[in-house]
């Protein structure tokens, strides 16, 4: 699979097969956030994965899910992550690490799609008490989580169509509006 054919096909996958993914994979998917653009370099960045099953059990508890699926929806136990990458910054002052984290994980699961390992990017988290879960000091600032698995759920791209909110249809298949590229695209002139 090549880097575009991976864009293309990577969609936010919330449903997932309990088939563990090898921990050197997992190492892989850091390494490839660890080799990311950053900053003037500065590198903020740490990473924190969580495998073990108990550990996992009570990472879910802090997450949200799908929030424009009604009525609210969450994964059920047999379709939940088995892996997660923590995405720590380390360097408070660094007033540029969001576009680091950003470009980190897309590293990551640009990475998890040549795998065919499904992905969604966390943000919606009790924070606090992920952190006391996974003992994170606190002049570390805890950003998001990017929750892994082999895929168990089917999600497509759609055109836009005046709403951005994704929606499943009676085959479960999840779609997911994007805006029009010529909506989108100035070339020469506004
Ligand atoms: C910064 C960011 C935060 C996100 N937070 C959540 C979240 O807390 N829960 C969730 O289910 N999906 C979350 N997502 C996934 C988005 O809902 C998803 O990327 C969007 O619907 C587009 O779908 P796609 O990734 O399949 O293209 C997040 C994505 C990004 C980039």
């Amino acid at each position: 699979m090549n880097v575009y054919d991976a864009i293309l096909s990577r969609r936010s996958i919330r449903r997932f097969q309990q088939k563990p993914i090898p921990i050197n994979l997992l190492k892989k998917f850091v390494n490839a956030a660890r080799l990311a653009p950053s900053a003037a370099n500065l590198q903020p960045l740490e990473f924190y994965i969580v495998n073990d099953k108990e550990l996992c059990i009570k990472v879910f508890e802090t997450l949200s899910w799908a929030g424009y699926i009604k009525p609210k929806w969450t994964p059920i136990i047999e379709e939940r992550p088995v892996a997660y990458i923590v995405m720590l910054v380390r360097d408070t002052a660094n007033k540029w690490y969001l576009r680091d984290v950003s470009l980190a994980s897309e590293n990551i699961i640009l990475t998890a799609e040549e795998k065919e390992i499904g992905s969604c990017i966390l943000c919606k988290i009790d924070k606090q008490k992920l952190r006391e879960i996974l003992k994170i000091p606190e002049e570390v600032i805890l950003d998001s989580v990017i929750a892994l698995g082999y895929k168990a759920e089917k999600s497509v791209a759609e055109d836009f169509t005046g709403s951005v909110e994704y929606w499943r249809d009676e085959n479960e298949v999840l779609h997911v509006p994007k805006r029009k590229l010529e909506e989108l695209l100035h070339i020469n002139k506004y």
